[in-house]
């Protein structure tokens, strides 16, 4: 076989058989195919795409580059859940100890975050003490005994796509639905559960900008997990708006308390139930009407508040956090924006708060870039609010000042305020079930 007859066949818009993707994959991963050839395949997928057999070849070559997540040893269905990024998203804080608290077990490998969006291993690190670098079997043995675990990646999961990713990101080949669909799916396989459920974000926060395109990208995925025997739902949310009203690591996961107290912002608690329903109902829970109900009784009893402090503590936390949330993100200095009109407030640039975030120390630039716990956004309007001029925006919180000026200017430029209410923007467009 020669990578040169791949991508002629690419270019030409002609399926790859399984074996030339084997090929493709198996080669690139031990090195034998050089950078430019795999970015000459990529691109030419990126214009042309990839047939539904293709993507599921894809995407099981990758899941089978490194190892592969065993969770047969514990009981039940265990179900994990997937957000394709976006910014203010604590979702996953709220629903691993929420559905751990319902008798499902979680055993949750999430990332760091990068750009704009967060990740929610830096959010649970900003709990002093909290580990997140376990072992398989310290891993396990936490679902076994709490229900829940929430760690990073660790062995060596998916190497394929981790190098394929890298080379994406600097070959402009990272929007093709095929190659999102089968490196997320690839990752998610690999981790092992027998259910998951897929939060597809859309909007000017998210990879995919409008509805119809997060619908393509979550049909793509909830069918790929099938070919592969899961369990499957996706739900698209909305990311046109931030979810909640912090962003910023300690700030996160001091509103993921406030709503598994069974308070907390509205939107934040609605996106939180609609996927908990999926989550519970894919574990045989009951149909998704009956186990968001269950999930509504279980964040307003404190039963997944209590599995959060469990996890918390099983994992190293400092559990007085749950106590004073403010000790959190009290080390940062706070500054105030005002508005510089009154009116309401039509629209905002998701991205651009999460950029400001990013600024005043939240988010890492570049990979190794060194993030602050403390640091980050409280939008206190948000789209459908009304505002009077000099009334606060949003608070800054930063312990470098000196970005302050430049953070200011990212967030004024993400809210649009005009003279009329604007009409009201769905949070979930969809759920979409792997029948
Ligand atoms: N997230 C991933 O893991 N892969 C992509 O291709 C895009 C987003």
């Amino acid at each position: 076989m020669r990578m040169i007859d791949l991508i002629e066949k690419k270019k030409r818009a002609l399926p790859l058989r399984e074996e030339e993707i084997r090929y493709f994959v198996e080669g690139f991963t031990a090195g034998g195919i050089p950078d430019y050839q795999a970015a000459a395949l990529l691109m030419a997928i990126c214009f042309t795409g990839m047939t539904d057999r293709e993507t599921a070849w894809l995407t099981d070559a990758m899941a089978g580059s490194g190892d592969r997540v065993d969770l047969s040893a514990i009981p039940g269905i265990k179900v994990d859940k997937h957000s394709t990024g976006g910014v203010g998203d604590k979702t996953t804080l709220i629903l691993a100890p929420l559905a751990a608290a319902c008798g499902v077990p979680v055993a949750k490998m999430s990332g760091r975050g990068l750009g704009h969006t967060g990740g929610t291993v830096d959010k649970l690190e900003s709990i002093p003490g909290f580990r997140t670098d376990l072992d398989r079997r310290a891993f396990l043995k936490i679902v076994e005994t709490v229900g829940v675990c929430v760690a990073g990646q660790s062995g060596n999961l998916a190497p394929a796509d981790k190098k394929l990713y890298a080379l994406r990101d600097v070959t402009g080949t990272v929007d093709s639905i095929p190659l999102i669909a089968s490196s997320i799916m690839s990752k998610k396989i690999a981790a092992g559960a027998d259910a998951i459920v897929l939060d597809v974000k859309c909007g000017s926060g998210a990879f995919m900008k409008t509805p119809e395109d997060a619908t393509r990208l979550a049909r793509k995925m909830v069918d790929i997990g099938r070919a592969c025997g899961r369990r499957m739902a996706a739900v698209i949310t909305d990311m046109d708006r931030p979810l909640g009203h912090c962003i910023g690591n300690g700030l996160e996961v001091a509103e993921a308390l406030e709503v598994l107290e069974g308070k907390g912002p509205e939107d934040l608690r609605e996106v939180s139930l609609v996927l908990a329903a999926q989550m519970l109902s894919l574990a045989g829970k009951g149909d998704p009407a009956l186990c968001r109900q269950l999930a509504q009784n279980t964040l307003d009893s404190g039963a997944a508040l209590e599995k959060f402090r469990q996890m918390c503590q099983a994992q190293g936390g400092d559990v007085s956090v749950f106590a004073r949330p403010k000790s959190l993100y009290e080390k940062a200095e706070v500054y105030e924006l005002s508005a510089p009109m009154g009116g309401w407030v039509c629209r905002m640039d998701a991205e651009a708060c999460g950029r400001a975030s990013m600024l005043l120390g939240a988010g890492r630039e570049k990979k190794d870039s060194v993030i602050d716990p403390a640091a980050g956004v409280v939008l206190c309007c948000k789209t459908g609010d009304a505002v009077e001029r000099g009334q606060a925006l949003a608070r800054l919180y930063t312990n470098v000042p000196e970005r302050l000026e430049q953070a200011k200017q990212a967030l004024l430029e993400s809210y649009v305020i005009g003279p009329q209410k604007p009409e009201p923007q769905p949070l979930v467009y969809d759920v979409i079930l792997g029948l």
